[in-house]
């Protein structure tokens, strides 16, 4: 073979591979337009754990079955629910402490029975009036709704929820089948040192707010101390923070990061848990061809990655 043969055949693969990557791109927007963690060169989508905050709830209301199975649909790594016991100990999914922001009835939580709970509608959240007659999940729903799509359950556990129903909870997630799949996460410092005493080989993660006057380092002895996994932050966290977690041995999650730009900040640092309103990953559908032409940008990307960080280095 000539040069000039080689060169013409370099040169038409190359432009295969720019079409190939370019064809991409139109799939870089998820149907409802939230942005695609795949229009991001900079994070190979293998790498990161994307989690749905309160199931996709961009698209469904928060919190219900639809959202979390919109999150398996779309291919989230987990999706994150909040949880609190009712008046007689059923375990459902709710945010608040009442009811009244997300159905047709109000009261609080603890105060009213699983039955009360059940008699109302869900009908506030994203596109409520598509999902007519949504009813307040249990966890366990939620649970199997996960397990339908394989996907992680982030369980939050509401810091008011009185620490003696801790015992009832983990006798309900050790129960299951999958439980080895499941993360919990909480501010409760209380309530996570009890998680990990009642469900040991659960991960438990501290969640920490936005105030960086929060006492940082309090938070990551208290961790360590307690034999907890990780730390879930909020938003404004340097590279030093996630040192001194990653430091103690700890595991970082970041919520709720809603645009590649930050994503990117954040994975840069070293940070590889996600958990997104509005980020998809975009779980690419379709025939095998398209999950491998996936799999090589994601390749190409890491290998871009990797070039980016010796160059970096040698800067
Ligand atoms: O993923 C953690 C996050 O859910 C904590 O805040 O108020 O949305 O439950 P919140
Ligand atoms: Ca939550």
């Amino acid at each position: 073979m000539t040069k000039n043969v080689r060169g013409k055949r370099l040169v038409c693969i190359l432009l295969a591979v720019a079409l190939l990557l370019g064809s991409f791109s139109a799939a870089a927007f998820a149907q409802d337009g939230t942005l695609s963690i795949y229009a991001s060169y900079r994070i190979p989508t293998g790498s990161v754990r994307m989690t749905a905050h309160r199931g996709y709830s961009a698209v469904a209301p928060e919190n219900t079955l639809p959202a979390f199975r919109l999150a398996g649909e779309y291919g989230f790594w987990g999706a994150e629910c909040d949880t609190a016991p009712t008046a007689d100990g059923v375990w459902i999914i709710m945010h608040d402490d009442t009811v009244d922001r997300m159905t047709d009835g109000e009261g609080r939580v603890v105060e009213l029975t699983f039955d009360e709970i059940r008699a109302l509608t869900v009908d506030a959240g994203s596109n409520a009036d598509a999902y007519p007659g949504t009813k307040v999940p249990t966890l366990t729903e939620y649970l199997d709704v996960c397990k339908e799509y394989g996907l992680h359950p982030v369980i939050e556990i509401k810091p008011n929820t009185p620490v003696e129903s801790l015992d009832s909870l983990a006798a309900l997630l050790g129960a299951r089948e999958e439980k080895d799949r499941f993360v919990l996460i909480t501010f409760g410092r209380a309530h996570a040192a009890r998680m990990k005493t009642l469900t040991p080989d659960l991960p438990v993660y501290l969640l920490m707010g936005g105030d960086l006057n929060e006492d940082f380092d309090d938070a990551v002895r208290f961790c360590a101390d307690n034999g907890l996994d990780g730390l879930d932050f909020c938003c404004n966290w340097d590279e030093a923070h996630v040192r001194s977690v990653q430091d103690a041995g700890l595991e970082t999650m970041v919520w709720t990061v809603d645009d590649l730009a930050t994503a990117e900040t954040y994975y840069k640092m070293g940070v590889r848990d996600f958990t997104t309103n509005a980020l998809t990953p975009a779980k690419p559908s379709g025939n095998i061809l398209q999950r491998f032409l996936w799999k090589v940008r994601d390749l190409w990307y890491a290998v871009i990655l990797r070039f980016r960080a010796i160059r970096g280095k040698a800067a």
